[in-house]
């Protein structure tokens, strides 16, 4: 066994009903009796998802906030129902074989809530006792804590945001699942943390396990994953090897001179696009080299020449061009 792709979906499709909870009071309706909310028009999180992920592979799921990541993974751990379509997990059903699989896989949600009132290692305990081998998930558990430098003998509601993250990923990953299945799972951990964090990945892939993650942010997602899928409004744009989305990475440029830069003086140099020019400044998108882009500018005086890394927003679009959906 295990030929099975550790996640595997098919047209799968979330619409969230549209409803009529609170907004804002200045929108109700007054009627006799109460109020009513304005009606809400369905919500389409996510649209025809077709996506596997393989074993032993640490995939990240990357788009911008509402772009439907958490809704996918609910979908995966039969949290919420799909309106259409299907998700096999470890080459079970989602919906149907969701007691078995909860054993299989570990979880850190987005939000994560924990008893507040109990200590760390009561907590681990407990899931251990659910779990079933006690002494051996309580090995684990501890070794995962050291790793992290989290000290499990003080109660959760003493903790910094940044630990309860911690707890969380020591009870995602204290049974040794086959699939970690981790919502945004470094938001919180200081650099440090984020290291042994991905160091902790990437044993676990070591061993054949699947990481599927999500995140927005891009560096991580180049840090740590093989192969990323990027979603936008419900829609998987696209799946690449990490390594061809960075092969794509350019520059935003900005440069300031002590006089006006002509429009034109920077049409047809070799690397730049999407010239913005605005008096004293232009503003462009380099890749490459910066010889060309050096050489036509040679004969103005220039001020200020900064550079930021692109949003994902602007990879994307430069990837895509018009955001069309790509073939997987
Ligand atoms: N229970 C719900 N009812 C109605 N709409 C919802 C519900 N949950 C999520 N949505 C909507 O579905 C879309 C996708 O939300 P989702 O939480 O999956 O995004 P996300 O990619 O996880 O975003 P983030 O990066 O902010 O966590 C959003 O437009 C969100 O407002
Ligand atoms: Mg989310």
């Amino acid at each position: 066994m295990g030929e099975s792709p550790a996640i595997q979906t098919e047209n799968l499709t979330k619409i969230y009903a549209g409803s009529g909870r609170l907004t804002h009071f200045a929108a109700f309706r007054k009627i006799p009796g109460g109020l009513i909310a304005p009606p809400r028009p369905p919500v389409h999180a996510l649209e025809g998802l077709d996506l596997r992920v393989e074993r032993g592979e640490i995939f990240g799921f990357l788009g911008p906030n509402g772009a439907g990541k958490t809704t996918m993974i609910r979908l995966l751990l039969d949290l919420i129902r799909p309106t259409r379509g299907k998700a096999a997990v470890l080459g079970l059903d989602a919906q149907r074989d969701a007691v078995a699989l909860h054993r299989r896989v570990g979880f850190l949600p987005s939000e994560l809530s924990l008893w507040r009132n109990q200590r760390a290692d009561r907590i681990l305990r407990y899931v251990a006792s659910v779990r079933g081998d006690v002494p051996t998930l309580l090995a684990e558990a501890n070794r995962l804590a050291e790793r992290l430098a989290l000290d499990t003998t003080r109660k959760v509601r003493t903790y910094s945001s940044g630990n309860r993250r911690k707890l969380g990923l020591v009870i995602a990953m204290m049974h040794k699942p086959e699939l970690l299945i981790l919502d945004e799972p470094s938001s919180g951990l200081d650099p440090l943390m984020q290291q042994t964090f991905y160091q902790l990945l990437r044993e676990a892939r070591a061993e054949g396990r699947t990481v599927f993650l999500s995140s927005h942010i891009l560096s991580e997602v180049q840090t740590i994953c093989d192969r990323v899928g990027i979603l936008r409004d419900g829609i998987l744009r696209a799946v690449e090897s990490v390594e061809a989305l960075t092969h794509v990475e350019f520059r935003r440029i900005r440069i300031r001179a002590r006089e006006e830069i002509p429009a034109g003086c920077l049409e047809n140099v070799a690397g730049v696009s999407e010239v913005r020019l605005q008096g004293r400044t232009a503003e462009l998108q380099l890749h490459g080299d910066f010889d060309p882009l050096l050489r036509a500018l040679s004969n103005f005086y220039i001020e200020d020449v900064r550079q930021h890394d692109p949003s994902l927003e602007e990879i994307f679009l430069a990837y895509y061009g018009d955001g069309s959906a790509v073939e997987q």
